[in-house]
């Protein structure tokens, strides 16, 4: 807990870069259950290809979000541990996708593997679950508890090999505290519905079930 509250301070805004560099994943090219790291090989911030990524190329990435090589170095010990090769000090995007081991049931975005969807893609009727319980234009720690409590309820009684062990080490990385962090205000953990639908791939308001032009 001490980590996570020393994240608090971690204000963790965009630095100055051009957009212009997007493209979507082409064949061939690796992407994740994680939006986030999506998003970044979108843009070329991290390897297009979603391949080979190192402790350098990962302190690089996230750098460019702010955050603090600490807590980059700590996210990439995580990931690393997706990577099947014993001692292996890279993973792939795709790697992060591997079930059970970072990647887990009940996600925001992504439906539970027992479907047998990639992990990588977003899945507009999860997401229209999740944004549901969003129900201000303010996302904040009740709202967020809410979604995901819900979709853990929508997984317990859908998905009849649901799992969720390992609980302490899915906190850590889970989606709703990366989004309070990320795009709440530091402070008091509120973050803009619009900015955090628009991160997911939606376009505000309209509802379109739209692949996404961020982290697609
Ligand atoms: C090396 C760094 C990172 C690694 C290894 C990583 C890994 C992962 C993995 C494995 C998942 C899938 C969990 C699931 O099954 O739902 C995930 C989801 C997610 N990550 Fe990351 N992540 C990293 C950095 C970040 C950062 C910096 C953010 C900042 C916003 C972020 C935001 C998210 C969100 C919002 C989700 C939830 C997606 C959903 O529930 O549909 N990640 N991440
Ligand atoms: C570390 O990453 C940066 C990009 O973030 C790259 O320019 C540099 O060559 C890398 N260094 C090594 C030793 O791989
Ligand atoms: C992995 O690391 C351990 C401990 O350093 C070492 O004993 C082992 O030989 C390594 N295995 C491989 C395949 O590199």
């Amino acid at each position: 807990m001490a980590r996570i509250a020393s994240l608090l301070i971690v204000v963790a805004s965009c630095q100055a870069y051009s957009f212009h560099h997007w493209s979507p994943p082409g064949p061939g090219d690796l992407r994740a259950p994680c939006p986030m790291m999506n998003t970044l090989s979108n843009h070329g911030i991290l390897p297009h290809n979603g391949r080979n990524i190192d402790l350098n190329t990962t302190l690089g990435g996230l750098g460019m979000l702010n955050l603090e090589p600490e807590l980059a170095g700590y996210l990439f010990d995580f990931g690393v541990l997706t990577n099947p090769e014993l001692n292996a000090t890279t993973f792939t995007l795709q790697h992060l996708g591997n079930h059970n081991i970072l990647e887990h049931d009940a996600s925001f975005s992504r439906r539970d593997a027992y479907f047998g969807q990639d992990p990588s893609f977003f899945d507009a009727a999860t997401f229209a679950e999740t944004r549901s319980y969003w129900h201000s234009p303010i996302i904040d720690v009740n709202t967020m508890a809410r979604a995901r409590v819900e979709r853990l309820k929508t997984s317990i009684s859908g998905n009849p090999e649901y799992s969720m062990s390992k609980i302490g080490t899915r906190i850590s990385l889970d989606g709703s505290v990366a989004i309070l962090l990320m795009f709440g205000d530091g402070e008091t953990l509120r973050a803009p519905k619009e900015f955090v639908t628009y991160f997911f791939g939606e376009w505000p308001a309209s509802g379109m079930p739209t692949r996404s032009l961020v982290s697609t």
